[in-house]
């Protein structure tokens, strides 16, 4: 089911000669996903440079019931910008929306365009002295659109929150073409529904988001780099406690990482090196931040380290002496999905619980796994501190990639099933997309299912927005 050559032609005058794309070859890298999930079709990618461009755009694609699949840096894990196999739908980039609009820093915000990447946010913030604390993988290339769409996460959400946390108002172009202007920079507007939060983590379902309104925060002046052996993630949960309580909550950054993955790091990617002389079960990314006013601190932050030696919550420590070598520690966290990739196929989870239950729940999810995929690896890495793990599979050194990843659906599902007994989310921070629809149904409450159904409908009537995609 193809759009007709009329509408084509309107949509193609709505953003002009520059705003387009429609040769196969320039069309082709939004057809697939990042992870290779999934391959659309569509005829057209639209790369409006103005939200009044974006509202005519919807305006006609709701009038001729046109899917629109809104697109930032594709780098979803859950095929969430992928449009569907059969062409009806068209692709609308927010790459050409790039401009930061004001920076305030007495005001500590910024307003944004949906196209800037990430980086760039970074880097205006950084300009005036300031932080936008919103830190991924992918930041050189994801984009502030996506990143809100997605509600993304990161590796400082412990200390700053997840992207919802991160931002005060929103432009938003409905379905219909009306733009919802949510733009004020304010820390209190206490007015009735927070509508805000409706577009945030809805993935492009509800309405397209332009702009947005985004808290900076002060910048550390320095900062303390650990990579830490620990003996386990109980020991490294009594750990996160303490430095927490230590630094009255100046710890931005808690990643667990096995040995299993340093393993495949050292193994795949290129100039890395064990960062401590002997091995480890299990080991800690941690950084702390703070400003000038607190510059003693770091001493005394290391010698807690050195208390929490004592007690045998870790078993060696690695402070980063310069600049290279916290970039290094930063690189044995960043390149473990790189490194997973690398080794063959995985079996992905990105599940949550209460960070106090996560030691236990490693435990029986390993015993799991283990029955249901023996001799599979287990990488179960990441944000230990917000309770948040890729609880990942590689599989058995030497196998059969094909056969390992036939083995996906009973994994997952076990795997889910033990997170919902903890009270747990299966989709901890990469969303729903396409690919955790099912799960969606399975483990969500079915009223919340209901709510989000009657949402969509009362804003969406005619399914344009993202159709196939979480709901
Ligand atoms: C990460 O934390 O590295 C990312 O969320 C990607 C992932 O490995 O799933
Ligand atoms: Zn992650």
């Amino acid at each position: 089911m193809s759009i007709d050559a009329a509408t084509l032609d309107r949509l193609r005058a709505i953003v002009g000669p520059h705003g387009y794309l429609d040769r196969p070859s320039d069309v082709e890298p939004f057809l697939v996903d990042h992870r290779k999930l999934y391959h659309g079709a569509t005829t057209i990618v639209l790369r409006p440079d103005s939200t009044e461009q974006v509202a005519a755009i919807m305006k006609l694609c709701n009038e001729a019931r046109i899917g629109v699949v809104p697109v930032g840096g594709n780098t979803s894990y859950c095929g969430g910008a992928t449009p569907s196999g059969d062409g009806s739908q068209i692709v609308l980039s927010l790459a050409r929306m790039r401009r930061i609009r004001t920076l305030d820093p007495a005001n500590y915000t910024m307003i944004a365009e949906a196209g800037c990447v990430l980086a760039e946010i970074q880097a205006a913030a950084a300009s005036v002295d300031r932080l936008f604390p919103m830190s991924l993988g992918s930041e050189g290339s994801c984009q502030l659109g996506g990143n809100l769409s997605t509600n993304a996460g990161g590796t400082a959400v412990l200390r700053y929150g997840m992207m919802r946390d991160l931002v005060l108002g929103l432009e938003v172009v409905l379905p219909d073409g009306r733009v919802l202007d949510g733009l004020k920079p304010l820390r209190k507007d206490n007015t009735g529904y927070d509508l805000r939060d409706l577009f945030i983590g809805a993935e492009g379902t509800l309405g397209i988001i332009t702009a947005a309104a985004c808290k900076l925060f002060s910048r550390p002046a320095w900062a303390l780099t650990a990579f830490v052996g620990v003996p386990d993630p109980h020991a490294a949960v009594t750990l996160l406690s303490r430095l927490r309580a230590f630094t009255s909550d100046a710890v931005t950054t808690f990643e667990l990482v096995p040995r299993v993955a340093l393993d495949l790091i050292l193994q795949h990617i290129p100039a890395t090196s064990d960062p401590l002389d002997r091995s480890h079960p299990w080991y800690v990314l941690l950084e702390i931040g703070m400003g000038r006013g607190a510059a003693a601190a770091r001493e005394s932050i290391e010698a807690e380290l050195a208390v929490a030696l004592e007690a045998g919550e870790i078993t060696d420590a690695a402070l980063a002496a310069s600049e290279a070598q916290r970039e290094m520690f930063w690189r044995l966290r960043e390149t473990i999905p790189e490194a997973q990739s690398r080794e063959g196929a995985s079996i992905k989870h990105d599940i949550s619980v209460t960070t106090s239950e996560l030691p236990r729940f490693i435990v029986e999810g390993a015993a799991l796994v283990a029955r249901l995929a023996p001799g599979a690896r287990l990488v179960s890495y990441g944000h230990l501190g917000d309770g948040n793990l890729h609880f990942n599979l590689s599989p058995p050194r030497g196998g059969n990639n094909e056969e390992f990843a036939r083995l996906a659906p009973q994994v997952n599902r076990a795997v889910h099933d033990l997170v919902a007994r903890y009270g747990g989310s299966f989709s901890a921070e990469h969303g729903i997309g396409q690919l955790k629809r099912g799960e969606l149904l399975r483990y969500k409450n079915p009223v919340a299912i209901e709510l989000m159904r009657s949402i969509k409908q009362a804003v969406d009537p005619n399914g344009i927005m993202n159709p196939g995609k979480v709901l």
